[in-house]
C-alpha cells in the first residue's frame, strides 16, 4: 500500500505539520506501507525521499515520475493543520481524483475549520454548553471593540475564527488590550478576516481524541487534562516540552467521564466525522458543565501532542493506531 504523507500547508501551523508528519513517518509500519512524504506549500507540491531527492507531484492525479516510472498512491494520510489540509480544500481535490484519505469529508472539514459556525451546528446537543461569544466578520472591524464590550464580560479569548495552535490568539483581561488583540486575530496570515471572541470558562481544560475503527465502531480515547502555568495554553505551551502539565488519562470522576465520552461521540456523529479528530473542552468548576471549545480534524501528532499520549494510555502503539487509520480510510 502506497501512502502519501501530506505535510506543510499555507499557515503558521506548517512548522507544526512538519513535526507531526515526521512523528507519523517514524511510527508507521514501513514493512506494511510504502510511505512517501509529500509537501504542499503555496507554490510547490513535491515528494522528497530520504536521500533528499525531490520529485514534483502532478496536480492532475497526485502522482509523480521516478526514473521513468509513474508512482501513484493508494491513500493520502493528511497531516496538514489548517489551510489547505484541514479546511476541506485538499479533501475536495482528493474526492475529484478518487484518492481515499484519512480525514473528514470536504464539508465537515470546511465547517469545522470555522469555529463559530461549528458552535452553531452543535450547540443544541443536550448537556453541551458553549461559551458566550461574538463572531466578527471583516465588515465589523471598525466597530468590533463596541460589539464585544456590549455583549461579553472579561476575561475573554480573542482568536482567528479559522486558526489553530493558538496562533494570533490572545487572552484579554483588561479592555484597553482589546483593540490590539482584535488586530492580531484579524491580521493572522491565512486564517484571519473572521474573529471569534469568547468568554472565559472557569474550570479545568481537557482535550480528547476519538476515531472510527476498521469495524466501524467509535473509539473514544482517554482524555488529557491541560494545566499550564502560562496565561493560557498558547503556542509555546503547546510545543515546548515541560511548559505544561498534561495528565493522561485525566483524573475525572465516573459521571464527568461518562458525560464527556457521550458528548464527544455525539459531536463526532453530528458533524459526520471520519478518521481521528480531537475535541477541546472545559469542565466548569462547581457545575461540572461540559463546555465545547473546538474540534480539530487534523489534530497534532508531534511528540508533544495529545493524541499519541492518549493512544498509549489506551494500551495501543502509535504504529497500530496509524495502521488502523490507514485501513479505515481504504474501506
Ligand atoms: N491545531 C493543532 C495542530 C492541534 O489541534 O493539535
Ligand atoms: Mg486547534
Amino acid at each position: 500500500t502506497k501512502v502519501a504523507l501530506v505535510q506543510g500547508g499555507y499557515t503558521g501551523e506548517a512548522e507544526v505539520s512538519f513535526k507531526s508528519a515526521a512523528f507519523v513517518y517514524a511510527q508507521i509500519d514501513k514493512e506494511k506501507y510504502d510511505v512517501f512524504p509529500v509537501t504542499i506549500s503555496v507554490d510547490q507540491w513535491y515528494h522528497q525521499d530520504q536521500q533528499g531527492n525531490q520529485y514534483p507531484i502532478s496536480k492532475e492525479d497526485f502522482s509523480f515520475q521516478r526514473e521513468g516510472e509513474k508512482i501513484s498512491f493508494d491513500v493520502a494520510f493528511i497531516i496538514i493543520h489548517g489551510v489547505p489540509g484541514e479546511d476541506g480544500r485538499l479533501q475536495g481535490y482528493f474526492d475529484m481524483i478518487g484518492l481515499p484519505y484519512t480525514s473528514c469529508s470536504a464539508l465537515t472539514s470546511a465547517l469545522t475549520m470555522n469555529k463559530g459556525y461549528t458552535k452553531a451546528v452543535i450547540q443544541d446537543i443536550p448537556n453541551l454548553h458553549v461559551a458566550q461569544s461574538v463572531l466578527l466578520f471583516n465588515e465589523h472591524r471598525p466597530e468590533a471593540v463596541d460589539l464585544v464590550t456590549a455583549k461579553l464580560s472579561l476575561p475573554i479569548f480573542v482568536k482567528p475564527n479559522a486558526g489553530g495552535s493558538s496562533i494570533g490568539m490572545s487572552k484579554v483581561t483588561d479592555w484597553t488590550a482589546l483593540k490590539q488583540a482584535l488586530d492580531n486575530a484579524y491580521d493572522a496570515e491565512n486564517t484571519g478576516q473572521q474573529v471569534l471572541v469568547e468568554e472565559f470558562v472557569t474550570g479545568r481544560e481537557f482535550s480528547q481524541g476519538i476515531y472510527r475503527d476498521t469495524k466501524g465502531e467509535l473509539q473514544v480515547l482517554p482524555a488529557t487534562e491541560v494545566r499550564t502555568t502560562r496565561e493560557f495554553f498558547d503556542y509555546e505551551a503547546k510545543y515546548t516540552p515541560g511548559l505544561t502539565e498534561e495528565i493522561t488519562p485525566a483524573d475525572l470522576n465516573e459521571s464527568q467521564k461518562a458525560n464527556a465520552d457521550a458528548l464527544i461521540k455525539e459531536i463526532y456523529i453530528r458533524l459526520n466525522c471520519k478518521g481521528m479528530v480531537r475535541i477541546d473542552f472545559f469542565i466548569e468548576n462547581n457545575t461540572d458543565k461540559f463546555y465545547f471549545i473546538e474540534i480539530n480534524t487534523v489534530p497534532g501528532q508531534t511528540a508533544q501532542s495529545f493524541i499519541p499520549q492518549q493512544v498509549r494510555a489506551a494500551g495501543k502503539t502509535e504504529t497500530e493506531f496509524y495502521g488502523e487509520l490507514i485501513e479505515a480510510a481504504l474501506q
